[in-house]
């Protein structure tokens, strides 16, 4: 099946409508109108390396969520049996079937509830039907989206995901203390590595940044950024030919996906897609799948705690930012040349109806 049917199968089964009209969650951190332009999108919610027999709670758009494996299908659910509102993930699953840990209902794939074990002979109320959400699997993540209805609305693209030659690599995820627009402010912005990223890879001896352009896509908003900062870890810098130009490829995907191609010596290249998936309005689960065609039998931990280093040096910076939201009107905040990408990255978020007001 290809991810496109995948996809599209996944939205029928969830045809019903999860969540009932103008839902928005308990204690929503969100805008009530940017939450409904953000529930209509699709976000990563687990890796798929991380499912095990025991179900999954994750967070989404403040939503309480289950993330389970039944059989070959890895399903996503509300986290609330509609019985006494127990959290689903509190129970477990039997073949296709998730079991509420309270009373033992169980709820089939459609979320409807098949059983009473206290009624056996009972046949369950409609009533008695879980809220499911489409789930995909791609780039070794599962995805979802809570508001199904945009035919339009897609996964992020990932070019070289499945390129030959090329090993893919899925990251633990980061949890920050941050938005995710701000997160993905900081993977974009490239005049903070001299001083952020000093000890992972860039040196505060070489902070200038060369003018750059960037350009408006189908998609989003490309840029393609030159410069002299050495993408090898500090102590494999030797192996960067004297006055080579790296070229970063930063490609946009509103309203939180950012894609890098980092353009190595000769045709080595490394792709990473950064997902800040929003758990609320502050809070963010990162992650990262990211692939290469250079040490494709390299210890993937190397890769891990590359990343790692390099996520934690951010997440410092993104967890102090105030407003924690992107302040999406330029007047709110100064700028200066190399702040060209977030500008667009800003522009674009504005462009899809996006306030970021803040909510208390
Ligand atoms: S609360 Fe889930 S079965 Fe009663
Ligand atoms: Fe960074």
């Amino acid at each position: 099946m290809t991810a496109v049917t995948q996809a599209f199968d996944a939205r029928a089964q969830a045809s019903a409508g999860p969540l009932p009209p103008g839902f928005l969650p308990r204690d929503c951190t969100f805008d009530p109108t940017d939450w409904a332009i953000l529930a209509r999108q699709w976000f990563p919610v687990a890796r798929l390396a991380d499912l095990a027999d025991k179900p999954q709670a994750v967070t989404l758009l403040d939503l309480p969520l289950v993330v389970y494996r039944a059989g070959d299908t890895v399903r996503v659910a509300r986290d609330l049996c509609p019985h006494r509102g127990l959290p689903l993930s509190m129970g477990w699953v039997e073949g296709e079937e998730i079991v509420c840990a309270y009373h033992g209902l169980r709820y089939g794939p459609d979320g409807q509830c098949r059983k009473i074990p206290a009624h056996p002979d009972l046949e369950p109320s409609r009533r008695l039907k879980v809220g499911m959400f489409p789930a995909v699997e791609r780039y070794g993540l599962v995805w979802t989206c809570l508001d199904p209805s945009d035919e339009t609305a897609a996964i992020p693209s990932f070019p070289l995901w499945d390129a030959d030659g090329f090993q893919q690599i899925v990251t633990p995820f980061v949890d920050i203390a941050g938005s995710a627009a701000r997160q993905m402010e900081g993977f974009v912005d490239v005049a903070h590595f001299a001083w952020v990223h000093h000890e992972a890879f860039a040196d505060r001896e070489d902070p200038v940044v060369p003018i750059y352009d960037t350009k408006v896509t189908d998609t989003g908003l490309r840029t393609d950024y030159w410069s002299s900062v050495s993408n090898y870890p500090r102590h494999l810098r030797h192996l960067a030919p004297p006055d080579f130009r790296w070229l970063r490829r930063f490609e946009i995907q509103p309203p939180f996906a950012a894609h890098l191609t980092i353009f190595f010596p000769g045709e080595q290249r490394l792709s990473i897609l950064n997902l800040p998936s929003p758990v609320s309005a502050r809070k963010t689960r990162l992650f990262v799948p990211l692939v290469r065609n250079f040490d494709t039998t390299g210890d993937v931990e190397d890769v891990y705690a590359f990343n790692a280093q390099i996520f934690a040096e951010d997440a410092a910076v993104v967890e102090r930012q105030t407003p924690e939201e992107l302040p999406l009107e330029p007047s709110e905040e100064a700028h200066f040349p190399a702040d060209k990408t977030s500008l667009g990255y800003r522009r674009l978020l504005r462009g899809m109806g996006l306030t970021f007001r803040y909510v208390t």
